[in-house]
């Protein structure tokens, strides 16, 4: 099912995340919503969060469905190890239309559960690693607007205020 995904300044997004105890199939629930959902936005990743469950859950899938593509599916995710930085466009589905350029690490080492409560670990680099670390994020109550310099950040914020106030008008 495809859920409706909570935008800012929707105050659940500033919450944190409790971990995953129970793998059962309410987990296999929101994990498939959380897929559909990312899919038909279309996005490359979703925190449980933007769907309103404050749970330590991500989905990332650096095409979004397409061919080729590769789907993680990451539960009490942690982050081991960061190598380097990097400088890129970010977006975000519960920021919509705004893109901004922040730092994050190169290289990480991920440590997560699959639906099953089964450990895996992935060394990802490049948008990968941007992409986990921005989901990761999420579950901690952080955007990447939040990660903005306070100038770009208050410029953003200002943006946002007022795109959100025509959407009310109209
Ligand atoms: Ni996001």
């Amino acid at each position: 099912m495809i859920r409706p995904i909570l935008t800012y300044p929707d105050p659940v997004l500033k919450q944190q995340s409790e971990p995953v105890t129970a793998f059962d199939s309410a987990l296999q629930e929101v994990i498939q919503d959380m897929v559909e959902t990312m899919y038909a936005a279309p996005g490359i990743g979703l925190a449980a969060p933007q769907i309103g469950i404050l749970k330590r859950i991500v989905v990332v899938d650096l095409k979004s469905g397409a061919e080729g593509a590769q789907l993680f599916v990451a539960v009490n995710p942690e982050i081991v190890s960061c190598t380097g930085e990097q400088y890129g466009e970010e977006g975000c589905l519960s920021v919509p239309d705004v893109y901004e350029s922040v730092w994050c690490p190169q290289k990480i080492v991920l440590r997560a559960q699959d639906v099953k409560g089964t450990e895996w670990t992935l060394e990802a680099e490049d948008l990968l690693a941007r992409c986990f670390c921005h989901e990761l994020d999420h579950l901690r109550g952080v955007l990447f607007i939040d990660r903005l310099s306070p100038l770009k950040r208050s410029l953003v914020k200002r943006r946002l205020k007022k795109a959100q106030a025509a959407r009310q008008e109209s």
